[in-house]
């Protein structure tokens, strides 16, 4: 009997911590930030169990509440905020809370200064990534971009535990953008299905998430997978040319920022990467691409090709990398400026101007790169009145451009025009002109000329027979 009331009391006791752990979630990442936008935004986390939250949003508008379902890796978009504003949202789980704060997107096309940080390659190098974030936290910039090569193996959950609990101070309060790097994949199938679950991508058109694009104010940022096996697909490179173009008839896109891990200049250990340069690059200088920002290699370095700026900043973490031996001519050629130091970049976008500062882990400035960017490209022309309807896409607004991609709108036409630009932006050449039709009538008076020939010819006929009666 007593031995029975033991083993009960054990049992409740068990019992009971199992229903304290159970009252008490654990948050293994975030809430962190994902696809920022003027309106929008979408907050994730994973939890080690499997439970229902309540987001609650808090800034100007009031306050908002929303019910997620229960899942381990879970997101909320939380969309009707108003840009350029501050907010504050909390994560419930239970009776436990997690607390961050974010600013929405300027609206996209304003001409207002912005600053982002871009940071690769920390794989392994867990304190010098921490101090890294450290120092951009400091910064405080508007978005995070990453070159790739975020874990040392992407089937590692340790590592992917590693990386956000690294970054989970930072990208509590600020949107982290990736670009998928060699190591970032996993299994035979170099699949990146860890990758895609902790990142929630803008939805571009794109075939995967492994390669996507977003506006900020007056800059359009194209992140694409770079890995072999990868870029040689056709969807992607289709997908890449619609974008530029899109970008390039977008009035509200000023800088095109591209985001790879591979670069395609480089002397340090890999080199630069000789399918990207014959793929991509002439892509890159036909659209007036403003920079390339890579990692890879586990330096920095600036390049310049055929007018186009190619930054590589690898010094994220992992361990440095020293010159190659033998570089390729060309990459030799292209490269400007070589350092073997782990670092960041700060990237500073102020109207025409973009500033790019290499600001070491240390504090140091490596140096400070400033140019400007051709004026965006002006609207297209108003339509004529007697324009065609059908040329006007569904819903788009009265005096909306006549092809694709109005800013803010997905750009992902089903194929590319069949003459893309092939000037910079500040000579557009894509103002659309439709002829008249003669059938609606409002066409050129030919019928009337005709009709008064006629009617000339005819009485000259008239005269001339009753001249020979005579
Ligand atoms: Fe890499």
């Amino acid at each position: 009997m007593k031995q029975g009331f033991v083993i009960a009391c054990v049992a409740a006791g068990v019992a009971g911590l199992g229903g304290l752990a159970e009252a008490r979630p654990r948050m293994l990442k975030g809430p962190y930030l994902q696809d920022l936008a003027p309106t929008a935004v979408t907050v994730m986390w994973q939890l080690e169990q499997a439970r229902p939250a309540r987001v609650i949003v808090e800034g100007p508008g009031g306050r908002r509440e929303q019910e997620i379902a229960a899942a381990r890796i879970a997101e909320a978009r939380l969309e009707g905020l108003l840009p350029g504003s501050r907010y504050r949202y909390r994560v419930i789980v239970d009776d436990a809370a997690w607390e961050g704060q974010l600013a929405t997107a300027p609206p996209l096309g304003k001409d207002v200064p912005i600053t982002f940080a871009v940071v690769g390659d920390s794989r392994y190098g867990v304190e010098q990534h921490r101090r890294l974030v450290e120092r951009i936290a400091r910064e405080a910039p508007d978005f995070v971009l990453g070159t790739g090569d975020i874990v040392d193996d992407g089937s590692r959950q340790d590592q992917w535990q590693q990386f956000f609990d690294v970054e989970g101070p930072l990208l509590r309060d600020l949107v982290y953008y990736p670009a998928v790097g060699n190591h970032d994949r996993q299994g035979r199938g170099r699949t990146a299905d860890s990758y895609r679950s902790y990142f929630a991508v803008p939805d571009s058109g794109a075939e995967t998430e492994r390669y996507y694009a977003f506006s900020y104010a007056t800059s359009r940022v194209l992140v694409l997978d770079s890995n072999i096996y990868s870029f040689a697909l056709t969807d992607q490179t289709a997908w890449l040319e619609r974008e530029l173009i899109a970008a390039r008839q977008d009035p509200g896109v000023r800088h095109i920022f591209v985001v790879m891990h591979h670069p395609p200049f480089s002397i340090s250990l890999h080199g630069g990467a000789k399918d990207l340069r014959g793929r991509w690059a002439p892509l890159f200088e036909k659209y007036g691409v403003s920079a390339v920002l890579s990692g890879h290699d586990h330096v920095y370095e600036r390049a310049e090709h055929n007018g186009v700026r190619y930054f590589v900043s690898g010094g994220g973490g992992a361990a440095l990398y020293p010159k190659h031996p033998r570089p390729d001519p060309l990459d030799v050629a292209a490269v400007q400026r070589f350092e073997r130091a782990f670092h960041f970049l700060r990237v500073a976008v102020t109207g025409r101007r973009v500033e790019v500062t290499a600001i070491r882990i240390d504090g140091t400035t490596i140096e400070t790169t400033a140019w400007n960017d051709a004026a965006a490209a002006p609207p297209p022309p108003p339509p004529p009145p007697a324009a065609k309807p059908a040329m006007v896409p569904a819903g788009a607004p009265a005096g909306a451009p006549l092809l694709p991609a109005a800013a803010g709108a997905s750009p992902a036409p089903s194929s590319p025009p069949s003459s893309p630009p092939s000037s910079p932006p500040s000579s557009p050449s894509f103002s659309a002109t439709v002829p008249p039709d003669p059938a609606d009538g409002d066409g050129p008076p030919y019928l009337w000329i005709g009709l008064v020939a006629a009617s000339g010819l005819l009485a000259a006929a008239v005269a001339v027979v009753r001249t020979l009666r005579r």
